[in-house]
């Protein structure tokens, strides 16, 4: 009898998203959770002023249970020095990929799973023409869209504040792999250790875990990706809870939006052509894009879903920008921009999309100054 084997998962970026996984797989599965600190500095801090705990408050439930772990191993890049890596999480904010996959890549080779859990788009360029530039030796990538609303309470100790689960899908490393039969799912979820261990029934069921293709998942990802590009620059730039401005906001996500999904029209051009050319196909998943991917609707679903079901709630780039930390616009707004750049649309292309970004950008910077220097509308 073969005894089957502990899976090894690493996690880079202990933060909201890094914590509500890790403590939800010690408790679920029987992996053994590694988390990667940026520092020996970090690490002793977590082992020895935090005893290695990690603990999550789940506000959702009645009586908001603090559900406590123990983490048996932690390292950082001075301390590693394991073989090839099985499994990496990526749960750092996407801007600060590059830099923390660094000192990790000579334990990263073709059998590594990675997957990137993040909000925005453009991690996979970056990865693909900075980091893993020799193909015979890129990682299999795949890509988790997580809807759980998470936030720092204090040290070691996250908040959950909303359940609303997790997708997960193989992210392929070039354009003309963006459609996936059922087959290479069903393959995946048979046979990818990564897969089998987030799709584990009762870790599943608890984190709210869907395995599918990847243009089912790039469709839930573009829609969310939109409500983002709407939300969270605009509540930044103005400094307002998402419900202040539901009666003003959409004028400006119109303009947003349909920017937006000009140029994702282009760059994702297999999605958007897929409902015609792929219905009634049986080794294909059925998807509905056009009645979902279209400006008035999605209008309509970012103040139903940002202003009004999440009318009390500060967005994560205003939250940023409030305290001074560097925000995701890149990856959102400028990501837009970035494309119509990379697919010759003409220069005015993603002006909307542009300014945006630049408003995001001084409002950083304008509070920045003013946290530094006083406010001039006081003096
Ligand atoms: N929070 C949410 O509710 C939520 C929901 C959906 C999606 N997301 C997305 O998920 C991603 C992660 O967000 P988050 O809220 O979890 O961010 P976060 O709380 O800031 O966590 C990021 C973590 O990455 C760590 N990190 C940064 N650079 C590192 C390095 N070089 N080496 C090792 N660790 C490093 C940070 O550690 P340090 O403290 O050392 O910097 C921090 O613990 C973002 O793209 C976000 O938009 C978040």
């Amino acid at each position: 009898m073969t005894v089957a084997k502990r899976p090894i998962i690493h996690i880079l970026g202990l933060g909201s998203m890094g914590t509500v996984l890790a403590v939800d797989l010690i408790r679920f599965t029987n992996a053994l959770v590694i988390p990667l600190f940026r520092s020996k500095e970090k690490l002793d801090k977590f082992q020895i002023e935090g005893h290695s705990k990690i603990s999550i408050r789940k506000l959702y439930e009645e009586k908001k249970p603090l559900v406590e772990c123990k983490v048996e191993e932690a390292q950082c890049p001075e301390t590693f020095n394991s073989g090839i890596i099985e499994n990496l999480v990526i749960t750092t904010k996407t801007y600060q990929t590059k830099e923390a996959l660094a000192p990790y890549l000579k334990y990263i080779n073709s059998h590594t799973n990675l997957i990137l859990i993040q909000n925005g788009l453009g991690v996979l360029e970056v990865l693909k023409d900075e980091v893993f530039v020799n193909k015979s030796e890129r990682p299999q990538l795949f890509q988790g869209v997580i809807s759980h609303g998470v936030y720092q309470e204090s040290g070691f100790t996250y908040a959950h504040a909303g359940w609303a689960g997790m997708k997960v899908a193989r992210l392929p490393w070039n354009d003309d792999e963006m459609i996936q039969t059922n087959s290479l799912v069903k393959r995946d979820y048979a046979e990818n250790e990564l897969v089998n261990l987030l799709m584990s029934q009762t870790f599943a069921k608890e984190f709210g875990m869907e395995h599918m293709s990847y243009q089912e998942m790039l469709l839930g990802q573009l829609f969310k990706f939109l409500v983002n590009c709407c939300m969270n620059p605009v509540t930044a730039i103005v400094d307002c809870v998402n419900g202040e401005m539901v009666d003003y906001c959409a004028p400006v996500f119109r303009s947003i939006i349909d920017e937006c999904l000009t140029v994702l029209r282009v760059a994702y051009k297999p999605l958007f052509a897929y409902e015609n050319q792929y219905k009634g196909n049986e080794d294909y998943v059925s998807l509905t894009v056009d009645s979902i991917l279209n400006t008035e609707h999605m209008v309509k679903e970012v103040i139903r879903i940002g202003c009004d079901i999440n009318e009390r709630n500060s967005s994560s780039m205003r939250q940023d920008t409030l305290y001074l930390r560097d925000t995701e616009i890149d990856y959102i707004n400028g990501y837009v921009v970035d494309l119509a750049k990379k697919y010759e649309m003409g220069a005015a292309a993603a002006n909307v999309n542009k300014t945006i970004s630049e408003l995001v950008n001084l409002r950083l910077g304008l509070n920045r100054t003013r946290a530094q220097q006083g406010d001039w509308r006081q003096q």
